[in-house]
């Protein structure tokens, strides 16, 4: 004959056999509801005398409150269970998802929804932002000039005159604009030096990042189109040490301690003295190879001393300010960066290279 206790057990074991939460509500009625033991239990409570009806029906609310208990608590845990189920599943949707886009093709790689996928900027425009940042943290302001530029500010405030022999380094891409050779495509970003300096007085402190254009053709060190940071320091007092001691600070900031870098004489029209700035190649760590032309060092451009001509062309009073200033290759630094041994790499906009970056 059924006793209460005997149908606790009966729903007790069903609550507990259920796997899941559908399965548990399915049970539901048979363990405690309408179509269990206890619920005949209460069928046959009428016809029992008031005393046993009382102690009956106390055993049989007690049961049914043990079995509700029993059941939310079940419920609980197998909806927890379930929701890290989905997340765990969810996860794997995602990376599955993310592989086959990648993957590119094939029925399967259809089928699945696509994440889009996310870009990041050129490794050159990486390699310039942070040039900048390490220049405002020294206490450089970041300016900007035209591409586009007219032969006074190009060449002729930088103390090279027409038909000057220096201008024959620069080899220049001119514009059908204006006078023959009047204006053309900046060869560096040198002529923002006097952009500056015209346009107020000392003290300067400022770089000047941008992309310059010279009728070369692609090799491994060269582009025509190329990206230079220019620096500029004007103030009373300005030595060479300041220059050797700037250019140091930035050399460890951006490639670290462990590099090594020589300041060699050379010649500018608009630096008195000039040197040229060479870090150890990156490829070869100073063996010599290709990218360095078997010399263990790669050029990353030119610095000095501002040339008194140079002050005198924009107006500020060489007895009064000295100062230095440098233009150097930020592609060959980006190279450097990425170890990259030619340049046209960062050209050809191959996304397979490009995305490593
Ligand atoms: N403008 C030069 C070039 O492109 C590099 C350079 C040399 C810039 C000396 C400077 C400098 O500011 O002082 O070859």
């Amino acid at each position: 004959m059924n006793s209460p206790r005997e149908a606790l057990e009966r729903g007790r074991e069903l609550i507990e056999a259920a796997a899941s939460t559908s399965e548990l509500r399915a049970v539901e009625a048979l363990a405690y509801g309408k179509k269990s033991a206890l619920a005949k239990l209460t069928g046959t409570l009428r016809d029992l005398a008031p005393e046993e009806r009382r102690e009956l029906g106390k055993a049989v609310q007690e049961a049914r409150a043990e079995l509700e208990a029993l059941f939310a608590e079940r419920l609980m845990e197998l909806e927890a269970r379930e929701a890290r189920r989905r997340a765990e599943q969810e996860q794997l949707d995602l990376s599955e998802a993310a592989l086959l886009a990648r993957a590119g093709t094939g029925a399967l790689a259809d089928s699945v929804p696509r994440p889009p996928i996310r870009g990041h900027t050129h490794l050159v425009t990486q390699v310039r932002e942070e040039l900048e940042d390490i220049f405002v943290s020294m206490g450089f302001e970041v300016a900007e000039g035209p591409e586009v530029e007219d032969d006074w500010h190009n060449f002729e405030a930088l103390n090279m005159p027409a038909h000057h022999p220096a201008r024959g380094m620069f080899d220049t891409f001119y514009l059908a604009v204006g006078e023959a050779e009047s204006t053309l495509l900046r060869t560096h970003t040198s002529p923002v030096q006097v952009r500056l300096m015209e346009s107020r007085q000392p003290p300067i402190y400022a770089v000047v990042p941008g992309r310059c254009y010279r009728r070369d053709t692609a090799d491994a060190t060269h582009l025509p189109v190329f990206h230079q940071i220019e620096g500029l320091v004007v103030d009373e007092g300005i030595s060479m040490a300041h220059l050797a001691g700037t250019l140091d600070a930035f050399v460890g900031a951006f490639f670290g301690p462990g590099r090594r870098a020589r300041l060699r004489p050379s010649f500018f029209p608009f630096t008195e003295p000039s040197a040229e700035y060479d870090v150890t190649c990156w490829v070869c760590a100073g063996a010599g190879c290709r990218t360095c032309g078997q010399s263990g060092w790669v050029e990353l451009g030119g610095c000095g001393m501002v040339d008194p001509a140079v002050f005198q062309a924009v107006g500020v009073d060489p007895e009064r300010y000295t100062g230095f200033a440098w233009g150097f290759g930020i592609d060959r630094m980006a190279a450097a960066r990425a170890g990259l041994a030619d340049l046209r790499d960062l050209l050809e906009n191959d996304v397979r290279l490009l995305s490593q970056f």
